[in-house]
């Protein structure tokens, strides 16, 4: 199994250049599926992940070109299988993205039950309960653990719906559903996700009419048919927030372009209170945390525009080791403190209770040998290695190569002593 070692790299220093968020592409790709029209996806990011949803659409009948480094176009004149494939759905929880637009074109999606990071159980009743407001009926398989999805017979129809939570995913799935269902579809208490303005920047690019994405309340006027379109996909601001800490934790500077400050707010905020050097640039951030004296912060994750539950766990590897304590609170996601113990083996001495994390800080970290035991906690476990003394040993990295593109690469480039290893 691959692993990565990397060793206490001192103070980074460079530039890095934000690769095409995987949390926009993933969508942006399972919507061209709503046409049968030619789409083009660019500055779509090398990753496991990107691999995974384009065999799903593959499956459905989509012909894709992907010669060009970074441009997806994907053609789907016709669907030939409404079934998602058990493994690629268990190997990315994202492949569910594939259900509205299939519902929506096709009038019927059979779904085998999703995997993706074990960061908890993860349910997909509000996607379920926003297909049934369009009037589809929803038929779920507990044995088999297969989920059966299909349109009325006129189609499906718009209707106003209330999300328990603002889930980023079912707000994804209801958008891409509504866009050519009959009448009206309201989203009450959506999830507000740059990622969700994206897609719905997209769909109106192809002949939808979404209004107000970006807001808890998204309005979807249905259409017949929906166009081809080009379309960039935004920076991913997860791997930005990645790349501050990595500057924060090893004292180092980077200066991060084609990052999107707007939004990545919450992380700046919250590193400019433990005293690392922010600064919005023309042409980047600036992330200083050279000769600073860095003091603890608390954290609590939420909804966008709150802070991103994807850099609770870099943050807190950042956290270990700077002066006073700090508490981490994690409302997201109800398993998501799964690095702690990983932290823990290096010496960070964190407790966890219920859905807190209490750091006590000032830690001098050592290497050792630990997991990634989901994506981002993965990227936390690296830049825990660059501050810790020795080696640390990164194993199970195929979670941080789903979503981090370059990983090794970019962080080599910054000065880090970091090597990917294919076999022990
Ligand atoms: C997306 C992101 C992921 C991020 C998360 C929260 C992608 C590919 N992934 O995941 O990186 O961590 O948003 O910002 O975009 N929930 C339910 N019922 C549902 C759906 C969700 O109870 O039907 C709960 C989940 O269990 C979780 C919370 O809602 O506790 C947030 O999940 P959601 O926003 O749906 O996350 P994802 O779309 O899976």
């Amino acid at each position: 199994m691959a692993k990565i070692l990397v060793n206490n790299s001192g103070p980074l220093h460079g530039e890095v250049w934000i690769s095409g968020a995987k949390n926009a592409v993933l969508p942006l790709l399972a919507a061209t599926i709503l046409t049968e029209d030619s789409c083009v996806i660019e500055g779509v990011p090398d990753l496991a992940d990107v691999t995974v949803m384009k065999q799903m659409l593959e499956n459905y009948g989509a012909h894709i070109d992907d010669s060009e480094e970074g441009v997806i176009k994907i053609k789907t004149p016709e669907v030939i299988s409404c079934e998602g494939d058990r493994e690629l759905v268990q190997e990315m929880r994202a492949s569910l993205f594939t259900m509205g637009p299939m519902l929506a074109r096709y009038g019927k999606v059979v779904m085998p039950m999703p995997g993706g990071c074990t960061i908890g159980k993860r349910p997909i009743d509000l996607h379920l309960k926003g297909f049934r407001a369009l009037g589809a009926e929803v038929d779920i398989d507990e044995e088999n653990e297969v989920v059966t999805v299909t349109a009325g017979k006129d189609g499906l129809v718009g209707d106003a719906i209330y999300l328990d939570f603002p889930s980023v995913g079912a707000t994804e799935n209801i958008l891409m559903a509504a866009t050519l269902s009959k009448g009206t579809t309201i989203i009450e208490n959506a999830a507000k996700e740059p990622e969700i303005i994206d897609l719905a920047n997209l769909l109106n690019k192809m002949g939808a009419r979404i209004k107000s994405a970006g807001t808890d309340m998204i309005r979807v006027e249905g259409v017949e048919k929906l166009s081809g379109c080009i379309h960039e996909a935004i920076p991913d601001r997860i791997e930005t927030g990645t790349f501050m800490l990595a500057a924060a934790i090893t004292r180092g500077d980077i200066m991060i372009r084609n990052a999107i400050p707007g939004h990545v707010r919450p992380i700046m905020a919250k590193l400019r209170e433990c005293n690392v050097g922010v600064e919005v640039m023309p042409d980047g951030i600036y992330v200083d945390a050279r000769g600073r004296d860095l003091i603890s912060t608390d954290i609590k994750t939420l909804p966008y525009p709150g802070f991103p539950t994807d850099i609770q766990s870099p943050f807190m590897a950042f956290l270990t080791t700077v002066d006073g304590k700090s508490v981490v609170r994690e409302t997201v996601f109800e398993n998501r403190f799964m690095h702690v113990v990983e932290l823990n083996r290096m010496g960070a001495d964190i407790v966890t209770e219920n859905r807190e994390a209490r750091v006590p800080g000032g830690k001098k970290l050592k290497g050792a040998k630990v997991r990634a035991t989901d994506l981002r906690a993965g990227a936390a476990m690296v830049l825990a290695g660059l501050a810790a003394s020795g080696t640390t040993e990164v194993s199970e990295i195929y979670h941080i190569e789903r979503g981090y593109e370059n990983f090794v690469g970019k962080f080599k480039a910054l000065g880090a002593d970091i090597m990917k290893i294919d076999h022990d």
